[in-house]
């Protein structure tokens, strides 16, 4: 599980720290400016960090437990000091430095270093961070790295090195996770595999998370909630009498059960929550920043699941830690969201459990990671909204409407065509007695979607609703056409995932810009280019043309009434235009 601090680039680094054969984890957050390269290269040369490549040096399911904040003695604590304080404090770091670099810079006044360290000390106690130990320090010197700077008497507490040395240190991640607790908590362990051949569904493995587990104990699996007996505990390929957090293990149960990669094997006197809402506290990392209703694959435990922010419920100044409206986070911002899942997962609160309660977000096309995110709880009416069976299904509806439902999606810039010709699609089949619905931009921004505009975040939403709406309406057996730029591939592509395969049509109306702009139906882009017009597609806005459309107009080329025609015709090779199971 990586964690929120090892993902915002370059302003916090994880390291390893190596005390006679013991090596400690931590974290040194701070600015270039801070003096943070050359603190990394003092403690390199004093030979004790094994490496100052996060990457190389940690492992990455590991926690680290102690943190360096580096301040500049002539700035003290700024905004990027509080965003990484509040970070440690969300991730549970417990044990916290702050360094006061660059005392040399201000004549080692006592006055200084007083001054920053109650700024930040009144700042931690509000975010949760008991314990803060100040060290001031000059990197560029070395003082109070290795060695006591003798330039300030009046510091008698510990050097940088000192402090890391006195940590309780962990030698194995199942130490560090024993020493945090992790064996007295609840048995956790995500599923990894249940391939081993000679198990025949009688087993699994996976590395512990927390508790313990041993033979003859009951077990539950989740989200299925099946359990079992426990018949063996085997580590490295010897039978043990019990298994602790931190350690990779095969189960054996007594009774076959159903098992797959992702489940949650819990102790059954205390199992995780399984749920598909939740209120999460999210830290953004990505340019881009994060939209509500997009969809990002969520990485939670040992499973992956498609998830989207369907409310961000405030966004926090790390400033004054106030809670801000948003409408969407940028990077590096920290706020509250409400997410709903495609199916539900086990989990725990992240306060409770940080390896079953956290969870990182992917971008499902660049494949980045775009947030960290620790769960604070499921929300209620995950539990308590449940599907009502309905006996006419869309095969019965659609049946007596002789035609197969399905969604023609028409995208393409402002005065690409889509209306118009959708419009004329739509009139050759009515025209042969087909059920159709045309939902078009213009007009559903008059009602259903009137209070949105056109950001970036508005303009996911309003697509989010329309494939909503178009869903619903292929449920009720209709074709439905739908014109609306709806520019963004992700958006498109939720679409086509939302609904089943072969109901979604997408259809490119492929103009280029100088194109559109020279026709400008409506006025607007001649609005835009003189700047009475914000955020318009294809001027200040982007248009993601589609990479593979199932059908292309090329509208320089094709007239409307030829589009129209050809689109016909795909449909009725599709076999849209037939009666089921004719
Ligand atoms: S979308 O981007 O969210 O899919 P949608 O298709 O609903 O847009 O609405 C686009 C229509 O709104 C355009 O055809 C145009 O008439 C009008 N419009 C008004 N302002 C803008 C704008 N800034 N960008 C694009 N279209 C705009």
């Amino acid at each position: 599980m990586a964690h929120a601090a090892e993902l915002i680039a370059g302003d916090i680094g994880r390291y390893l720290y190596r005390h006679g054969t013991r090596p400690q984890r931590f974290i040194i957050c701070g600015n270039a400016g801070d003096g943070k390269r050359t603190l990394i290269g003092r403690l390199l040369r004093g030979s004790a960090l094994i490496s100052d490549d996060p990457l190389a040096a940690v492992d990455a399911d590991a926690d680290a437990d102690a943190a360096v904040i580096l301040v500049d003695a002539r700035h003290g604590v700024s905004t990027q000091t509080r965003r990484h304080s509040l970070l440690l404090a969300l991730i549970g770091v417990r044990h916290v430095v702050l360094a006061v670099n660059k005392m040399d810079l201000v004549d080692h006044a006592q006055g200084s270093f007083e001054a920053i360290v109650a700024d930040c000390r009144a700042f931690a106690a509000r975010i949760g961070i008991a314990e803060v130990t100040p060290i001031p320090v000059s990197a560029l010197h070395g003082d109070n790295i290795a060695e006591p700077m003798e330039r300030m008497p009046w510091y008698r507490g510990p050097t940088l090195m000192t402090w890391l040395e006195t940590l309780r240190v962990g030698e194995t991640r199942a130490e560090t996770r024993a020493a945090l607790g992790a064996r007295q908590q609840p048995l956790r362990l995500p599923v990894q595999g249940v391939d081993r051949p000679d198990l025949e569904g009688r087993g699994c493995s996976g590395s512990i998370a927390s508790g313990t587990v041993r033979p003859g104990e009951r077990v539950r699996v989740l989200p299925s909630g099946r359990e079992a007996t426990v018949s063996r505990v085997v580590v490295a390929g010897g039978d043990r009498p019990q298994a602790v957090a931190g350690e990779a293990v095969t189960l054996e149960f007594e009774e076959a059960i159903d098992i797959a990669p992702g489940d949650l094997i819990c102790d059954p006197r205390a199992p995780a929550e399984v749920a598909d809402q939740f209120n999460a506290t999210i830290v953004w990392m990505h340019e881009e920043p994060l939209l509500p209703g997009r969809r990002y694959l969520m990485k939670i435990g040992a499973t992956s699941v498609l998830a989207q922010v369907t409310q961000i419920r405030h966004q926090i100044n790390v400033d004054t830690l106030e809670h801000l409206a948003a409408r969407h986070l940028d990077r590096s911002a920290i706020g509250e969201c409400n997410l709903s899942l495609d199916r539900a997962v086990p989990f725990d609160a992240y306060r409770d459990n940080p390896d079953t309660g956290g969870f990182i977000l992917i971008d499902r096309i660049s494949n980045a990671t775009v947030a960290a995110g620790m769960i604070n709880f499921a929300l209620r009416r995950a539990h308590n909204i449940h599907r009502q069976h309905v006996d006419v299904d869309k095969a019965a509806r659609a049946g007596i409407k002789r035609q197969r439902p399905c969604v023609v999606w028409f995208t393409g810039l402002s005065g690409s065509g889509k209306s118009t010709v959708s419009n004329l699609v739509e009139s050759r089949l009515h025209a042969l007695g087909h059920h159709t619905y045309l939902l078009d931009g213009d007009n559903v921004r008059h009602g259903l979607n009137k209070d949105l505009g056109f950001t970036d975040a508005d303009r996911v939403e309003n697509i989010r609703r329309v494939v909503e709406v178009a869903k619903l309406m292929v449920d009720a057996g209709l074709i439905v056409m739908t014109a609306f730029i709806s520019p963004f591939r992700a958006e498109r592509r939720m679409a086509r995932a939302l609904l089943a395969e072969g109901e979604f049509i997408e259809v490119f109306m492929d103009t280029p810009l100088d194109v559109a702009e020279q026709r400008d139906p409506k006025g607007l882009y001649r609005k835009a280019r003189r700047g009475e017009l914000k955020n318009f597609t294809g001027i200040d806005s982007p248009y993601e043309a589609p990479e593979a459309a199932d059908v292309r107009i090329d509208t320089a080329t094709t007239s409307a009434e030829q589009a129209a025609d050809s689109i016909v015709q795909m449909l009725i090779e599709r076999g849209v235009l037939d009666a089921p199971g004719a």
